[in-house]
């Protein structure tokens, strides 16, 4: 078990989840409130994590109702919970929903209502002023790395949009990298959650702002996917490839910082208009993204940052023909079955797709500037 900072304390390897519970034991905090969904509760890691933390003498109170795309109900109900039980901190357990949801919790539970004040897109960040319950991320999927990010997203009520509610406090106090908590993935969710990691790396290290640190993480970040995801896929129980690929989702978080760029822009649509999984919807666009970059006026910084990316894939003898036929072939590697015809998006979806991805927020810092029409050029490239 080894311990780094950066800047968020990190526990990572066999072990970490035990050490977690005793430092929590240490700052004499007795009643989290674990926030997790009913899939944890039904395969057994909740129960199996409760236990470690009762024979430390620590007792959870369990919100288990969680939504894949956590809605403000389960805020409230998670809120409810923890202003009954009297709990002194949060544990968010899971993959990103719970700690979204978990980090809105703790919000709600020290300021007062509408939640929708705190909204990050009107400035809502300037009222969260109360000091919040310490938080503890122990995530289960390798992918989001929301348990290293100080933002959690929810669906409101009054709008059924996406609402992001950011703040430096937000962040958790320890993130629990425990290899052996994600040894059940199955193997289509370990490589979707694992191309997330991979995505929010490179379009960091492509995104055009100035930060050396962020493209260091995210080349880094990369290297790992390459190295263990194919491991982890092919063989789940392997528990240095699923350690090392925890790491690299947490490095994806951590670079992000700097931007996203056009890949998620049109995989946000994909999921909350035709309900594809996050990863995948990445997966599926982000070959003939990068096919569009190459294809497009580059400088000579940008031309090298496909270079580098490219001699990652050489190392691992994974490189073709160029970049995005490397992602393309890695992905089918994976399992990735390509084509949003085979996952049931309608061509006649296309424009709405279009305007929404436009609308979204992360191409702004696309290492090109992208209109609507391109985007939906490659939309339709991806049928
Ligand atoms: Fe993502």
């Amino acid at each position: 078990m080894k311990q780094y900072n950066y800047p968020t304390t990190i526990l990572y390897g066999e072990g970490a989840l035990l050490e977690s519970a005793k430092r929590i034991k240490a700052l004499n905090l007795k009643h989290p409130l674990l926030v997790t969904d009913k899939t944890l509760v039904k395969v057994g890691i909740a129960e199996q994590v409760i236990k470690v933390f009762a024979n430390e003498g620590i007792t959870c109170a369990v919100y288990d109702g969680v939504h894949p795309n956590p809605i403000e109900d389960d805020v409230d109900a998670g809120a409810k919970i923890y202003r009954a039980e009297k709990c002194d901190s949060v544990i968010a357990l899971g993959g990103g929903s719970p700690m979204d949801a978990a980090k809105v919790i703790m919000l709600a539970v020290t300021h007062e209502g509408p939640l929708s004040k705190y909204d990050d897109a009107i400035g809502g960040d300037k009222y969260i002023t109360n000091p919040l319950p310490p938080l503890f991320a122990i995530p289960t999927t390798a992918g989001t790395g929301s348990e290293v990010g100080r933002a959690g997203v929810i669906v409101m009520r009054a709008t059924n949009d996406k609402t992001i509610f950011f703040h430096p406090t937000m962040l958790p106090k320890i993130a629990i990298l425990e290899p052996a908590l994600t040894v059940g993935l199955p193997a289509a969710v370990t490589a979707a959650t694992g191309i997330d990691a991979f995505t929010h790396c490179l379009e960091a290290y492509f995104s055009p702002g100035f930060h050396p640190m962020a493209d260091g993480i995210a080349f880094e970040g990369m290297r790992l996917v390459l190295k263990n995801l194919p491991v982890a896929v092919k063989d789940g129980k392997n528990l240095e490839a699923r350690g090392e690929m925890l790491v690299a989702a947490s490095m994806g978080a951590a670079a992000f910082q700097k931007g996203l760029g056009m890949i998620h822009s049109l995989a946000h649509p994909l999921s909350s208009e035709c309900g594809l999984h996050h990863g995948l919807a990445n997966a599926l666009m982000l070959p003939k993204s990068v096919e569009f970059l190459e294809n497009s006026k580059l400088n000579q910084d940008q031309k090298e940052r496909l270079a580098r990316v490219q001699s990652l894939f050489a190392e691992k003898g994974l490189a073709k023909a160029n970049l995005s036929t490397s992602c393309f072939e890695f992905f089918k590697s994976l399992g990735v079955q390509f084509g949003l015809r085979n996952h049931g998006v309608r061509e006649d979806q296309i424009n709405k797709l279009a305007d929404k991805a436009i609308k979204d927020g992360c191409h702004q810092t696309n290492m090109i500037p992208v209109t609507r029409d391109q985007l939906k050029a490659v939309l339709q490239a991806g049928f």
